[in-house]
């Protein structure tokens, strides 16, 4: 949440500020603002509503000079405005900051501070940081942060600039993600590397107590208490086109185009050429430490906690080890009962979100083995990790996630293959088959992406209603959970996921006449049980929309219409199913003219608890 940019070089800063602010508006957009250092002094423009209401600022009124930080939020401390925008800057209006995260005791500080004779005008804890900094100023910068961040407790990230320093510009990172870039006579700071992509492929990738203070020349790395790092440049080899639109029209569309080539990327060389094995050379784990594992926990939130509630039934399946998937913001409190035998799985699409690293703390705290599933490589998660498995999803930009679910989904089926060839838990004949499903999915995900017209006529239907019900029965549910969900993101209908079975104790009373309810019938196992409770809903008047495996036409009489799923092995049903469901998600935001790729209240990247 909140993206940070900031910029020191020779050239005019606004241009290149606003442009690092577009690539990180998925990061917040409730509010943005710049402060640049012009010839009348540091000059801040900020302005509630998205980034385009600054640009249109900025270009009635430019702000010159060619050094300045930026800032895009996402409220987490009073109310999205004018004023609570960043950059924050003290009462003689000599510092700036733009911070992302949480300082957990600015009210203390601000009493301090208040009692000092300082005035506030926000309800942010970051206006605390300016005032902070100038109340402890004497005549470094670097010094004054240094102080201030001694002081603060929270996580976050922060730039900051006085005008009594006009060459110094000053990044520091606590938990909270921020990147260095580094070009030739000029340098910037990003939350993120599109941010500053165009700029430069040299980067530093600040850690947790790190900072940064930028010149036109150089950077200097230094820890909070001021000793001196050196650390290689990161080249960054990927291309800013990846993170573009692409003649799509949203970046979410671009996404869910992109699964065949995720599911490609993340397989990768992960399946031995004879498609016998899963190969996984950066899970370090002994075969002595997988027999020594005796449960798993997989701990995730949001859209990766959906594919955390696949994954338990996918390694529950082919490694007999009893797995219990938690939503992190609930494990960490719970006193979980984690021991040196549990293995605990992390899943975060980014890496960085704050509920997802606490609970991998925690687990480590209590002697767990941690294994990370991230899509971002040098993510605090990755690094914290014992192993890692990347998702090469690519850069996902929409906030809701659909790429980086089904290739988390991917990982854990690699995963799970890699525990049974282990433990010898299935047959080398059931995992070779596995397999051979496995590689046909990218092909099987092309078919459905040239399948989207049912979707989008059905959801021109639901886009009318206010409510709806997704049913579906063990692996269906979690992937109903998931298409309902991605439906409530970004249409903002309101709408539930039941196991189709629990329905009838309760919920069934909210059944009437038309209303829609899509039913996920793939676990052939289990169709004529999802058929039953298909009828249930019928009979009070429901309108369904079935998703079935081709060939399983009985389904079709139940239901009033169907759409039809490639036939694929049964644990691997979720990363064809929730296709569709996605698209359906898409196509009636789309419908309710809504904004696709950046939904209201929400931020892709949430780092606070
Ligand atoms: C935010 C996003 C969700 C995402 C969740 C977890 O709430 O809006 O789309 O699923 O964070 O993010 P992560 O990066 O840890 O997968």
């Amino acid at each position: 949440m909140c993206g940070i940019v900031g910029y020191i070089g020779n050239r005019n800063s606004q241009p290149i500020l606003l442009e690092g602010l577009k690539k990180l508006e998925y990061r917040g957009y409730d509010s943005a603002g710049v402060a640049v250092f012009t010839e009348q002094g540091l000059k801040i423009q900020k302005a509630k509503g998205r980034l385009a209401v600054l640009e249109s600022q900025l270009v009635a009124a430019p702000l010159d000079g060619t050094i300045g930080i930026g800032h895009t939020r996402w409220a987490t401390h009073g109310k999205p405005s004018d004023v609570n925008s960043h950059p924050h800057t003290d009462n003689s209006m000599k510092f700036s900051v733009v911070h992302n995260g949480i300082i957990e005791n600015y009210m203390t500080l601000k009493e301090e501070l208040t009692a000092k004779g300082h005035r506030f005008v926000s309800e942010t804890d970051t206006e605390v940081i300016s005032h902070l900094i100038a109340d402890l100023y004497q005549g470094d910068i670097v010094r004054a942060v240094q102080q201030a961040v001694q002081r603060m407790t929270g996580a976050f990230a922060l730039g900051v600039l006085t005008e009594y320093e006009p060459d110094r510009l000053v990044a520091v990172r606590l938990a909270s993600p921020l990147i260095i870039g580094v070009g030739e006579g000029e340098n910037f700071i990003g939350s993120d590397i599109p941010a500053i992509l165009e700029y430069t492929r040299q980067v530093y990738i600040l850690n947790d107590g790190e900072m940064a203070v930028l010149t036109r020349d150089g950077v200097e790395l230094m820890t909070l208490e001021g000793n001196f790092i050196s650390r290689e440049l990161f080249h960054v080899d990927w291309d800013l086109i990846t993170a573009e639109k692409a003649g799509f029209d949203h970046f979410m569309l671009k996404e869910i185009y992109e699964q065949p080539k995720a599911y490609k990327d993340t397989m990768g060389s992960r399946i031995s050429p004879d498609g016998t094995r899963v190969v996984l050379p950066e899970v370090g784990m002994s075969a002595e430490t997988i027999r020594g594992i005796r449960n798993v926990h997989i701990v995730a939130c949001g859209t990766a906690y959906h594919a955390g509630l696949i994954g338990k039934s996918v390694i529950e399946k082919l490694a007999r080890i009893p797995v219990e998937t938690d939503v992190a913001s609930e494990y960490r409190y719970r006193a979980p009962i984690i021991t040196p035998e549990t293995l605990v799985i992390v899943v975060s699409q980014s890496g960085e979100t704050a509920d997802t690293l606490a609970a991998l703390r925690e687990a480590k705290r209590c002697g767990a083995r941690v294994l990370a599933i991230t899509n971002v490589v040098g993510s605090s998660v990755a690094r914290e990790a014992d192993d890692v498995i990347v998702t090469w999803a690519g850069p996902e930009i929409a906030v809701a996630s659909t790429k980086a679910y089904t290739s988390q989904l991917v990982a854990f089926y690699l995963f799970g293959l890699y525990l049974a060839q282990t433990l010898e838990s299935q047959t080398t004949e059931y995992i070779r088959e596995v397999i051979a499903a496995l590689r046909l999915l990218p092909e099987q995900v092309e078919y459905l992406l040239g399948q989207s017209e049912t979707v989008k006529e059905y959801a021109k239907h639901i886009a009318q209603h206010q409510s709806l019900f997704f049913i579906g029965r063990g692996m269906d549910y979690a992937v109903a959970l998931e298409g309902s969900l991605k439906l409530k993101e970004i249409s903002y209908i309101h709408s539930e996921a039941y196991a189709a079975g629990e329905l009838k104790h309760g919920t069934l009373a909210l059944i009437e006449e038309g209303i829609p309810v899509i039913a996920l019938a793939t676990q052939e196992a289990l169709l004529e049980k999802t058929i039953s409770n298909i009828k249930e809903v019928k009979a009070r008047g429901g309108r369904v929309f079935g998703l079935a495996l081709s060939g399983n036409e009985e389904l079709g009489k139940a239901v009033d219409e169907v759409y039809t799923v490639p036939r694929t092995h049964p644990l691997l049903t979720a990363a064809l199913s929730v296709v569709p469901l996605q698209l359906l998600a898409y196509y009636t935001s789309l419908a309710r003219g809504n904004d696709v790729d950046k939904p209201r209240n929400l931020a892709k990247s949430v780092t606070v608890e």
